[in-house]
């Protein structure tokens, strides 16, 4: 999968990209993350990418020649553009999978006050990673990033993400690891049993009275 990012402040995938499952994803091969500085792309002679809102009002706002060069310049028959905006559809782990199968993403942030309304014509799909506002679009991109990497194939097993939270109905089922008591606090005896019908059957059970409690919600879904 290939990702490119329209960004006005690269720097700060650097740390990010560079640790962890998605420096592994890039070295293995899986996914090929290209930061684009859509400053690069103005034909302003000041090198500006944004202006003051027409109507008036606080902020400044994104141009749109800028941001549609430099997708033109990107885009592909197999792209996904995507824009990064608070009003979007809200991000899920169904929209992690469906990304996940993409070959070629393209994921604008916005910065500022906002974007030029006109730039919306351009995007396939418009994400928003909660109901908060963000100072630019650059860690939406991000969480959407790391959400997507971990499930490509072969970066992680299967198995750690179809349990995952929000993979399904359920929510994950507590793990416990060594030691067997802590502070007085024990393993639950099954999951030291050895049978793992019965610690399927625990987990299930655990898994479905955590959403019981914490997200009922998530048991109507589809
Ligand atoms: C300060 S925000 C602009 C907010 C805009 N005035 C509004 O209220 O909808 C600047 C940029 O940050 C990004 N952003 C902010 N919050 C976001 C969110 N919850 N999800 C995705 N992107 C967000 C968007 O790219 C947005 O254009």
């Amino acid at each position: 999968m290939r990702i490119d990012i329209l960004s006005l402040f690269p720097e700060m995938f650097n740390n990010v990209f560079n640790e962890s499952i998605i420096k592994r994803a890039k070295e293995l091969g899986k996914v090929d993350i290209n930061i684009v500085n859509f400053r690069d792309f103005t034909n302003d002679p000041h090198n500006k990418v944004d202006d003051t809102p027409y109507g008036g009002g606080a902020g400044m706002v994104l141009t749109p020649q800028p941001i549609f060069d430099c997708v033109k310049s990107l885009r592909k028959d197999n792209s996904l553009v995507i824009l990064l905006t608070p009003d979007g559809e809200v991000y899920k782990q169904s929209r992690a999978y469906e990304l996940s199968h993409k070959e070629h993403i393209i994921l604008i942030c916005g910065h500022y006050e906002g974007f030029d309304e006109r730039i919306r014509s351009i995007c396939d799909m418009e994400l928003s990673i909660g109901d908060y506002v963000l100072t630019g679009g650059e860690m939406a991109a991000m969480v959407i990033v790391d959400s997507v990497t971990r499930l490509l194939p072969g970066v992680i097993t299967e198995e750690s993400h179809l349990n995952d939270s929000f993979s399904g109905k359920l929510l994950d089922y507590p793990t416990y690891t060594k030691p067997r008591v802590y502070e007085g606090m024990e393993v639950p005896e099954v999951l030291l049993s050895g049978d793992h019908k019965k610690i399927a059957e625990y987990r299930y059970q655990e898994s479905l009275k955590k959403t019981l409690e914490r997200r009922p919600d998530l048991l109507d879904k589809e």
